[in-house]
């Protein structure tokens, strides 16, 4: 039977839990001020909304270390908040999306305690391994965060692998106990009404027979050996043929360096085992690799990264469309410019809202927030942002690092959502668990719900385009001047409907030329972000979507 594929139609919303909104004044985000939130949230136009984790976690790499998969932690408000919120939602007819994370658990989880003691069936759990016969680390991986992806633990003994933080010890995902465990989870959450998964570092859970060496990666060492590993599709194909076939879901693939190509391999409509792919080329237009190693910003790598998983994915699987989430670091702040604040916030949005696919929006986006930019590194929270700054670039004054993670670090999309003017930008009545920036008596929800022409309004009247018109949603892609240095251009055409978006990265004004058969003249200008447009030339960071039908 053909499957309903409803997220083909839907707008999500990313929900960083401890950052959304405070409902009951501890100064921590919870699931009171997301029940609070969710007439916001259907007025922006949202269908359905991914939480990251809001398991009982020590809260190392913020819930991401998971000690309880089958609970809501109390700070949360426990599962009675959040079958409360789910309820809400559905009324609403918003689904909800878990955040699955199976690559690795908090090292307080009752398994990995019970695995450092040899007490069975758990001693297979993790990845345990001796040292070298030299002494030596038992392979020369790098961990994602906190240097070498080994830790000696006292207890058993023995070396454990870790590709996050040494909080995070990698489950043994070749042990058939623990694919149980995963299908367990998934059948807890489904059966209680839950609509899917956002599937964190999927691409990671299978590592190659023996853990190799790395010989060729200079960075990051062991990625290329543990991304996309050897069993990765059977196990995949597994969970879905035990579990997700029975239940009306959708799946999220979070994957580190992959490709179009081979990102078809989980997500092709008929041969794969997830539904979409959250991808990094996106994130990496001002960066190598990562958001620590900044480059200047280049739209054709920009443009380029769109447009490859449009023309790729296009009648074969279904793009996941995003320009932020919890990690990295803001977008105007990024791709945009945080002088032309509004125009390029609303330019943005257009030149990721009308493509292809099913986009995300995460919080604080919607307004513009900006990135924080502390005064101190001792501000920081994040495990991988402190870990930069004690060990990379040593070389640079403490002035030039902490600068460096201004630009950089997760903690800059982290802050609260800035709700109002009011104190701690109301995001609580009591002190807030992390800062606020000090930008939110200009930048904040209240102030643009009055304002008809802010980004907050942009970001409805997109939405609202993107659900009215079938274009939008299913019309095939097409990208023009793709040589451009300051224009992004792509159009949208099916029988009947046209649609072609211009977005200016440039922050001087520019020449405006149409690609054939596309006439301003006889289209209507649905969208811009300036009053007036003129014939000649795009303003500063302007965008414009015009319609024919
Ligand atoms: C990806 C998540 O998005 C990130 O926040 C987390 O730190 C790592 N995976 C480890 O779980």
């Amino acid at each position: 039977m053909e499957r309903n594929r409803w997220y083909k139609d839907m707008v999500f919303y990313q929900i960083w839990p401890r950052s959304f909104y405070d409902g009951n004044g501890d100064g921590m985000g919870d699931l009171y001020g997301v029940y609070d939130k969710l007439d916001y949230l259907q007025q922006l136009g949202i269908d359905g909304i991914w939480f990251s984790p809001l398991y009982p976690s020590p809260g190392a790499d913020c819930g991401y270390d998971i000690a309880d998969y089958m609970d809501i932690d109390a700070m949360y408000g426990g599962m009675e908040a959040f079958k409360k919120v789910l309820h809400g939602a559905h009324e609403r007819g918003m689904k909800v999306l878990m955040d699955l994370v199976v690559n690795h658990t908090s090292d307080e989880h009752e398994w990995f305690q019970k695995s450092r003691q040899r007490i069975e069936p758990y001693t297979d759990y993790y990845i345990w391994r001796p040292a070298r016969p030299d002494g030596k680390l038992p392979n020369n991986w790098d961990s994602n965060f906190e240097g070498k992806a080994w830790t000696f633990d006292e207890v058993r003994g023995e070396y454990y692998l870790h590709l996050f933080a040494k909080k995070q010890p990698d489950l043994n995902m070749d042990n058939p106990l623990v694919r149980e465990e995963v299908k367990k989870i998934l059948r807890f959450w489904l059966d209680m009404g839950v609509d899917g998964f956002r599937e964190d570092v999927i691409t990671y859970i299978s590592k190659p027979e023996g853990l190799p060496d790395d010989r060729l990666f200079p960075i990051y060492k062991g990625m290329p050996l543990y991304n996309h590993g050897p069993h990765i599709h059977e196990y995949l194909s597994e969970f879905k043929r035990d579990v997700l076939d029975h239940y009306d879901c959708v799946t999220l693939a979070e994957a580190p360096l992959v490709w179009p190509d081979q990102a078809l391999k989980y997500i092709d409509e008929e041969k794969g085992q997830m539904d979409m792919m959250i991808q990094f080329q996106c994130q990496c237009a001002d960066c190598f690799f990562s958001d620590y190693m900044p480059t200047k910003f280049d739209l054709r790598k920009l443009k380029r990264a769109f447009s490859s998983w449009q023309y790729k994915l296009e009648g074969k699987a279904w793009n996941m469309l995003y320009m932020e989430n919890h990690d990295h670091p803001r977008i105007i702040s990024r791709y945009g410019s945080e002088k032309f604040w509004k125009e390029s916030g609303k330019m943005l949005a257009a030149a990721y809202l009308f493509q292809k696919g099913t986009p995300f929006v995460y919080q604080g986006q919607e307004i513009g927030m900006l990135n924080w930019k502390p005064e101190s590194p001792e501000m920081y929270e994040d495990v991988q942002t402190r870990w930069q700054y004690e060990n990379a670039a040593t070389n640079k004054t403490p002035e030039q690092r902490l600068q460096r993670l201004w630009r950089s670090s997760r903690d800059s999309a982290r802050t609260p959502v800035q709700w109002s003017d009011a104190e701690n930008a109301g995001f609580t009545t009591g002190t807030p668990w992390f800062y606020v920036n000090p930008n939110y008596p200009q930048i904040n929800v209240a102030q643009q719900e009055q304002d008809p022409d802010s980004i907050l309004n942009f970001y409805r009247k997109a939405i609202r385009l993107r659900k009215k018109l079938a274009v939008v949603r299913y019309g095939s892609y097409q990208e023009h001047f793709p040589l451009d240095g300051n224009i992004y251009c792509y159009s949208r055409q099916m029988p009947g409907q046209k649609l072609l978006v211009l977005c200016s990265f440039a922050d001087h004004p520019v020449s405006l030329r149409l690609p054939k058969g596309f006439d301003a003249a006889s289209g209507k200008l649905i969208l811009n972000n300036y009053a007036r447009p003129c014939r000649k030339g795009l303003r500063p960071y302007e965008t414009r979507v015009y319609l024919w039908e």
